[in-house]
């Protein structure tokens, strides 16, 4: 079984095989979900809102995500390890690259950052220096602020391009990986298409790379409110490991998501 890395998931995208990320917070769970076949294991700073009880993700430090990178990375074997940078840890490259270091010393592998044009230089600063950056497009909930709610985002033609465009940017400037939150499928698809890195789609229909989802909705535990893009499939399976199997199967197999979870 060997250890997941970069090269792995650009290989799966060549082979047009759809692979699949889960956040993770504690060792216990990342060890069940590493072992149950998951791919990508992401230390989201969701954590906020799961972990924390906080209504958005800005709250969150470098020091929370920290915790629980060294927690997860304790618990995994296979699957490649990101950790959430954090609201305003990344404000200024000369941040980002303080503030990384932290999370790659906490045992993380990647690092993941929201934001578009103005990220660009920072993410070939921190992949020039030896950390490997997944980018952030389209809703980005560190903005739910400037957005006014969570919001699907490129819905017209031209925020479409722009997201585009960012995604093809932020490649050059050096991001070995994307993940695009609530989009529509068509321009999801888009983005998979031009790019050649491995994207991943929450809320983005079924043509990306892979897709991720936050433990908490996918073992129904989730406070409240439950995103239409995400599946319960603790209710369909009624044990824990069985539940994060089935959301493997369906991934790889082209069955999640479905209509119902897919924005148009
Ligand atoms: O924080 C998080 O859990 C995330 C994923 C939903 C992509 O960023
Ligand atoms: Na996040």
């Amino acid at each position: 079984m060997s250890k997941v890395t970069t090269s792995t998931l650009l290989k799966f995208k060549q082979e047009g095989k759809k692979f699949t990320a889960l956040t993770a917070y504690d060792a216990s769970f990342a060890a069940a979900f590493d072992s149950e076949g998951i791919d990508v294991l992401l230390v989201g700073d969701s954590l906020g809102m799961v972990l924390q009880g906080h209504s958005d993700t800005l709250p969150v430090t470098v020091e929370d995500i920290a915790y629980h990178t060294r927690c997860v990375h304790r618990g995994i074997e296979r699957a490649l390890l990101i950790a959430d940078m954090p609201f305003m840890s990344y404000a200024t490259p000369e941040q980002a690259m303080t503030n990384a270091t932290v999370l790659m010393q906490a045992g993380a592998n990647m690092v993941k950052l929201e934001g578009g044009e103005w990220l660009l230089e920072t993410v070939k600063k921190l992949t020039e220096r030896g950390v490997p950056v997944c980018a952030h497009i389209g809703l980005t909930p560190q903005s739910v602020h400037v957005f006014g709610g969570f919001k699907v985002q490129g819905r017209d033609a031209e925020n479409a391009q722009r997201i585009l465009n960012e995604a093809k940017a932020l490649e050059a400037a050096g991001a070995q990986l994307l993940v695009i939150e609530c989009i529509p499928a068509s321009l999801a698809k888009a983005i998979s298409d031009a790019l050649t890195i491995p994207v991943i789609g929450i809320g983005a229909g079924k043509d990306t790379d892979g897709q991720i989802l936050v433990m908490h909705d996918v073992l129904g535990i989730s406070s409240g409110y439950i995103p239409r893009f995400s599946k319960n499939y603790l209710k369909q399976t009624g044990e824990i490991r069985a539940a994060v199997r089935a959301y493997v199967d369906e991934v790889a197999s082209g069955t999640f998501p479905g209509a119902e979870h897919t924005f148009n």
